[in-house]
């Protein structure tokens, strides 16, 4: 297997010493503006209960528990290594109720109890093999008028990164955009955008319809 297979594979689902101690510090320090502007369009996520997608080493669950009072934040990555790594760092946290984790994969995890109010979910639309049926996952699995929110790069820039395109799939914002409407799974879509070093990160935001 040549390096941009394997360093892709890795990216898609962290493993062995790998994915622990290489993959996790890649995610933290080579992610974190596309994460700071996650956090930025969150918000404040006071009473509320909200779900990450692939939360990797946890960063971006720590700070929304840090910052606000949520009823719960939960997540899920069928990673052991990131469960790992986002728990411990997150482990006053869980103690204390406010932070659950999963592993497991979200396309087939269950689900329990009322609809959750924000998902969100960062560099992980890339690998979606079915993407329609998670975006309309994720709509089933928000309450009416509950808030989605994609953490990404832009297609243009993706290409120029030596990736593996049999794991990665990109997105233009418009094909992103598209991506959300079908069905009518949401609403409102508004992409928020902030420009970085070495590019620009994206944050496609959608609202499941009241009815
Ligand atoms: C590229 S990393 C991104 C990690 C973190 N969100 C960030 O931005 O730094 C993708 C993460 O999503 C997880 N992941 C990908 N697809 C998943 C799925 N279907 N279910 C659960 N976790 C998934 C991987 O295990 C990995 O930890």
């Amino acid at each position: 297997m040549n390096f941009s297979k394997f360093f892709s594979r890795q990216a898609r689902k962290p493993s062995g010493l790998f994915g622990r101690l290489i993959s996790s510090q890649i995610f933290e320090k080579g992610n974190a503006e596309l994460n700071d502007l996650m956090f930025e369009a969150l918000g404040r996520c006071d009473d509320e209960r909200i779900l990450e997608i692939g939360f990797g080493p946890g960063k971006l669950i720590q700070e929304i528990a840090d910052r606000s009072d949520p009823a719960m934040i939960e997540g899920i990555d069928f990673s052991k290594p990131m469960l790992d790594i986002a728990a411990k760092k997150n482990r006053i946290h869980i103690q204390n109720g406010k932070v659950r984790l999963h592993l497991g994969d979200f396309d087939t995890a269950p689900f329990d109890g009322k609809g959750f109010d924000k998902i969100f979910t960062v560099n992980t639309v890339y690998f979606w093999k079915n993407p329609e049926s998670t975006v309309s996952r994720i709509s089933g699995l928000l309450r009416p008028g509950g808030r989605i929110f994609i953490g990404l790069h832009e297609k243009k820039e993706m290409e120029k990164l030596p990736l593996d395109r049999d794991v990665f799939q990109y997105y233009s914002m418009e094909e992103l955009k598209e991506l959300l409407w079908v069905h009518g799974s949401f609403t409102d879509i508004e992409i928020r955008s902030k420009p970085g070093k070495k590019r620009i990160s994206y944050c496609a935001v959608g609202t499941r319809p009241e009815a």
